[in-house]
């Protein structure tokens, strides 16, 4: 039996989860549920990143402990991947005293073998990236990644000494083509090492400045750096989370993993920091660690400020679990970035899943029904025709030459999900011409309208397998229909040859048509969608007047108007809204500053301030997109005084 360790970053508690999390998540979900179904022993791991500053601060700003914040919000996680049907087989998190231990071990080690120094440090940092930068990578007083201020600090702390594992690293990048995933981003990593000397990592942070971290095992006096406590979760879950294996199996550690799946954000923490820790504690390192590709929303990157956040909760309530699983994994290549869209998302549910796939099950089914009252009729060899049904055959024959088993696994070896889905929906839409061709309801000879009846519903019971690890619920949905009494996973782990034609009896069976698998969404011009699941929504999503008579609403005149440097988007106004307010707006894509001064905008005037790119910003500016992402600013129909409320 071979083991699969398929890892997610552990999320920050403190962030509401968002597509980009689920994202991750459900590539790790296909990946295990792919390997559970081929016999492997898997061990699924996600979780959460709990200690640090930001969720020191937030959790003060709400009057709670740390823990007791921590235990808050690592239920919106939770709940995210049960509603998406994430099979994970634990769930980590580190403030978990076994992981702690873990932590502490290996700061022990490394500190025991003089791996680690204690030395004075002055730099610049990034409190909520909680980063330290240095003066060259610093852009006018502000942290390079994020745009927010950063404050110079001077204090005395525990280095890791990585600088020395360069040349090591490379080598190993080097000779390891398949480590760093894709080849775009592992060219990224070695050219980033071939030209910079690489740096110490600060490990600690000092109690006095934080204390909501693991204690480093030799010193009291600090507290150790989130990213290390946060890397060395892969390695401790093994220790305690992992399935206990049959004894039978002889499954041996569960370290090191196969994948760990991550942003291209977070790409060098984990292949630099994360490879060097394990190098200079002699451990081995995991065997890939892919980088896939950003979730836009309307063409930018998702900001709470922008308010351009896809909320996961939303969208499967809006459209279903499966569809908005396909959609991620067959829209965008992983690894590439991708712009997520409705459009395009009801787009793929109407023709990929509603057409291509729920008819081809609805068409079949229902023949069944007219010409065999439900029953799936035997097949009879010698009817086969070329080109017909001995195609079709040969597809889902492991040894034939078209064969789609063999370009299915490898692309799913290789993460390349997109075009393991489009190998699939190939056959699909073969299947829909085959009915076409073959004219079931012209056929007078009852053995080759037998045949047929038998080879769509054959095709369609090993074409569910395979859609199983992206869509686990359409797939078993399809066995049902098909009047197959059993899940798949299950069916899958007593014989794993079924996933071979005629390998299950399926003759005899009697069917059972349900609901379409994938229901139309219609599109009215000009009108937003409503499915009926939104419906209920904006229902349930109703505020009262009392809600709405908190958000103060002004008119306000533009003052004067300027871009923020280094940005396309950003534009900081001063505002008369009855007093004179600085806010920074996103809407320098579609204004010119000089377009603004003078004008009369509504603003809301009771929002808390806010910093963007370092820049105070006190209020948002109305305006609207239209589907077509032109932005329009609101302004006034009469001229009012500025100051004037808006209600
Ligand atoms: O970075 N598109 O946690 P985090 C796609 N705690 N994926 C996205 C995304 C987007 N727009 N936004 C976020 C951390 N992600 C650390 C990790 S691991 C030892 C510690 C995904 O809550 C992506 O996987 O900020 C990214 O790497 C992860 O969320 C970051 O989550």
């Amino acid at each position: 039996m071979r083991k699969f360790y398929v890892t997610t970053p552990i999320y920050y508690v403190n962030d509401v989860p968002h597509i980009g999390h689920a994202y991750t998540t459900v590539a790790a979900d296909i990946l295990a549920r792919f390997n559970r179904l081929r016999g492997d022993a898997v061990f699924f791991l996600t979780g959460t990143d709990e200690h640090g500053q930001k969720v020191e601060k937030a959790a003060k700003e709400r009057g709670k402990t740390p823990q007791e914040h921590a235990d808050t919000m690592v239920e919106n996680f939770r709940k995210l991947w049960k509603s998406l049907n994430i099979s994970n087989d634990a769930f980590i998190r580190t403030t978990d005293p076994q992981h702690k231990a873990v932590v502490q071990d290996m700061l022990q080690k490394l500190w025991e073998n003089g791996e680690i120094e204690k030395r004075a440090y002055s730099g610049w940092y990034c409190t909520p990236d909680e980063r330290f930068w240095t003066e060259k990578e610093v852009v006018n007083n502000n942290c390079p990644e994020c745009g927010r201020a950063v404050e110079h600090i001077q204090e005395e702390n525990y280095f890791f000494l990585m600088s020395k594992y360069q040349e090591r690293l490379i080598n190993y990048i080097e000779g390891n083509p398949s480590y760093i995933l894709p080849e775009t981003r592992r060219n990224e990593v070695l050219g980033f090492l071939k030209n910079n000397a690489l740096g110490d990592l600060c490990i600690s942070r000092p109690k006095s400045r934080l204390s909501w971290g693991i204690p480093l095992p030799f010193d009291e006096n600090f507290v150790t750096y989130v990213w290390f406590d946060a890397l060395t979760n892969y390695y401790s879950a093994t220790k305690y989370l992992s399935p206990t294996p049959d004894p039978q199996s002889l499954i041996p550690e569960y370290w090191p993993a196969n994948h760990h799946l991550v942003g291209k954000d977070i790409l060098t923490t984990h292949a630099v920091y994360w490879s060097t820790m394990l190098m200079a504690l002699d451990m081995p390192l995991p065997k890939n660690i892919f980088a896939h590709g950003w979730w836009m929303s309307e063409g930018r990157k998702m900001s709470k400020s922008l308010g351009n956040v896809i909320d996961p909760h939303e969208m499967t309530s809006r459209y279903g679990v499966d569809a908005l699983r396909y959609f991620l994994f067959r829209e965008v290549p992983f690894g590439l970035d991708g712009d997520f869209s409705e459009e395009a998302l009801i787009s793929r549910i109407n023709t990929d899943l509603a057409n291509d796939l729920g008819n081809l099950l609805s068409r079949a089914l229902t023949m069944i029904q007219k010409y065999r009252e439900g029953l799936i009729p035997d097949a009879i060899d010698s009817k086969d025709r070329e080109g017909l049904e001995k195609r079709i055959k040969a597809w889902f024959d492991a040894t034939s030459d078209t064969s789609i088993r063999k370009s299915y696994d490898d692309f799913l070896r290789q993460l390349q999900f997109h075009h393991a889905l489009a190998q699939l929906w190939k056959v699909i839409s073969e299947l829909n011409e085959y009915i076409a061709k073959s004219e079931p309801w012209k056929e007078k000879d009852e053995g080759t309208l037998f045949n047929i009846l038998y080879t769509l519903a054959e095709s369609l019971r090993i074409i569910a397998i395979y859609l199983y690890p992206f869509m686990p619920d359409t797939a078993n949905r399809i066995w049902q229909q098909l009047g197959i009494n059993a899940g798949i996973e299950d069916a899958m782990h007593q014989s794993p040859d079924i996933i071979d034609w005629g390998a299950y009896m399926i003759a005899g069976i009697k069917t059972s048509k349900g609901e379409a698998l994938f229901p139309r969404i219609e599109k009215a011009k000009g009108v937003k969608m409503e499915t009926k699941a939104e419906k209920a929504e904006i229902t349930e999503n109703l505020i009262a007047i009392e809600d709405f008579t908190k958000v103060e609403i002004k008119v306000g005149k533009v003052l004067s108007a300027e871009r923020v440097p280094k940005s396309e988007k950003l534009i900081k106004l001063q505002v008369d809204t009855g007093e004179v307010r600085q806010v920074v707006a996103g809407i320098g894509k579609a204004y010119a500053p000089e377009a603004l001064t003078g004008k009369k905008i509504i603003v809301v005037t009771n929002l808390k301030p806010a910093k963007l790119m370092g820049i105070e910003s006190h209020g948002m500016i109305l305006a609207g997109t239209d589907s077509e992402g032109v932005l329009s600013i609101l302004t006034l129909d009469k001229d009012i005084k500025e100051g004037a409320r808006v209600r």
